[in-house]
């Protein structure tokens, strides 16, 4: 790898997290779509790997529809297929991102559609929803889980990535406000671990599950 390379994925990591809307955070990953997987296989990005081996506590394999939320350019469903995951749907606010997840012609269904927004699926229709590398800085707002929420079925699971801003009080204070709320419950975290290990900086993350009530 050249230096110039991994100049240019620090360059858009930094990009993306300093977005100041939702749009512009689109507009970058359309930008960085091409290069997206070649600079994150660079910088050793882990959150896909985290987020399926959890998943995997919790949903056995099989055809029960999963959603791939933030899906990009589709690592999470290379990953959940190769696992035996046969049914995954997905959605991401990037048209460019999307462009290539499609060419793997592994989900069963995508969409454009936004966290933070009403997303266009029907209330339980989900086993299990999975998001890597959304809920982050400069991406998804936390109240994207609402609706994440909604689409999974009761006993179902989230499990997910939360990182940057969001890590430690962030989220755990809206987290428990949800579980008081009776919406769901915790089940498992990981530790915290450095999702880019070969990158220039460290990016401190955990991948939580939640079961929905
Ligand atoms: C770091 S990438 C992760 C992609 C994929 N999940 C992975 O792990 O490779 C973040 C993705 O989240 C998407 N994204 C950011 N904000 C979003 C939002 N509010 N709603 C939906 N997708 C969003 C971006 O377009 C991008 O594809």
């Amino acid at each position: 790898m050249t230096e110039r390379t991994s100049d240019e994925k620090t360059r858009k990591l930094h990009n993306v997290y300093a977005s100041q809307s939702a749009n512009e955070t689109a507009e970058i990953y359309d930008g960085w779509a091409d290069k997206y997987e070649e600079h994150m296989a660079g910088v050793g990005y882990s959150h896909p790997a985290m987020v399926a081996a959890m998943l995997c506590r919790y949903q056995e394999t099989g055809s029960a529809p999963l959603l791939d939320a933030g899906a990009g350019t589709g690592i999470m469903a290379g990953i959940l297929g190769a696992m035996g995951y046969t049914a995954i749907f997905g959605f991401d606010a990037s048209p460019g991102m999307l462009r290539l997840a499609e060419s793997r012609k592994i989900y069963e269904d995508l969409r454009m559609l936004r966290l933070g927004e009403p997303l266009d699926y029907e209330t339980s229709q989900f086993a299990a929803t999975v998001a890597s590398g959304v809920f982050t800085q400069g991406h998804a707002p936390l109240c994207g889980l609402h609706e994440l929420i909604r689409v999974t079925r009761p006993g179902g699971h989230i499990v997910f990535s939360i990182a940057r801003n969001y890590l430690g009080s962030v989220f755990e204070t809206f987290a428990t406000k949800l579980e008081q709320e009776g919406k769901w419950n915790k089940m498992d975290a990981t530790s915290q671990y450095d999702s880019t290990p070969m990158g220039k900086d460290k990016l401190m993350a955990q991948v939580f599950a939640f079961c929905v009530n």
